[in-house]
């Protein structure tokens, strides 16, 4: 069981020391947190790996704006996350820029979590595994691979998907790569059980309820509680 804790842009340095003066991970399972670059540093060190939220594919060049697998493994950053939802939406993101940023990440040593996912246009033409199919085309499986399951109209909206239909996708995405597939999507404390309980859900991509040490907590519980099952 993995947790991870996606901080998206929030969190300076301050608020990141703030936060581990207090949280303390459970034991009996996994947790990961994602800072923003510039809290990186802050946040590593404290007990807890430290994930980026995406890296570049090349080692150095003229990239305005983007981070290298080994600048990332310097600060001692275990892991990054590729091929965000926000990143496909916002910045453009394609299949190919994720799956090269997911290659050159493993070379260099880092672990990836790919994520991964559908619109709710997507799911209602009845697209979504042709989506999932698309966006996984163009990942291997590897040792340090996770991917994640997102479905977009689950992210940040409070509409978790059920913990059947998570699933159900989940056992879609595995039949097409041997990889342990988290769930992303509102999850909180009071569902975070129920999804973490189905047999194909390898544990959570955690956005909102990853900012406050209670909630997180609480997931992190959660999942404990269900890898003792
Ligand atoms: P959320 O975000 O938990 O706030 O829905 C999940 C994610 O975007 O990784």
């Amino acid at each position: 069981m993995l947790i991870a804790g996606n901080w998206k842009m929030f969190k300076t340095r301050a608020q990141t020391e703030a936060f581990f003066a207090e949280f303390r991970p459970p034991p009996g399972t996994r947790v990961v947190v994602c800072p923003p670059f510039t809290s990186i540093d802050a946040a590593v060190g404290r007990g807890v790996p430290v994930y980026a939220q995406n890296v570049h594919w090349e080692r150095e060049g003229a990239y305005t704006g983007e981070v290298a697998a080994e600048m990332l493994l310097e600060l001692g950053v275990e892991g990054s996350l590729v091929g965000h939802s926000e990143r496909r939406q916002h910045f453009g993101e394609t299949d190919h820029a994720v799956a090269l940023r997911a290659q050159a990440a493993l070379d260099a040593g880092l672990r990836v979590v790919a994520c991964v996912g559908e619109t709710e246009e997507e799911r209602q033409r009845g697209d979504t595994e042709a989506v999932l199919r698309a966006q996984l085309s163009v990942l291997d499986a590897h040792r340090n691979l996770i991917v994640a399951y997102e479905p977009v109209w689950a992210i940040g909206t409070g509409k978790t998907a059920t913990p059947e239909l998570a699933q159900e996708a989940h056992t879609f995405v595995k039949s097409l790569i041997d990889v342990p597939v988290l769930y992303g999507g509102s999850v909180k404390p009071d569902n975070a059980e129920e999804i973490l309980r189905q047999p194909d859900v390898d544990g959570a991509l955690v956005g909102g309820a990853s900012l406050e040490v209670g909630p997180f907590a609480a997931i992190c519980e959660a999942a404990a509680r269900v890898a003792k099952l």
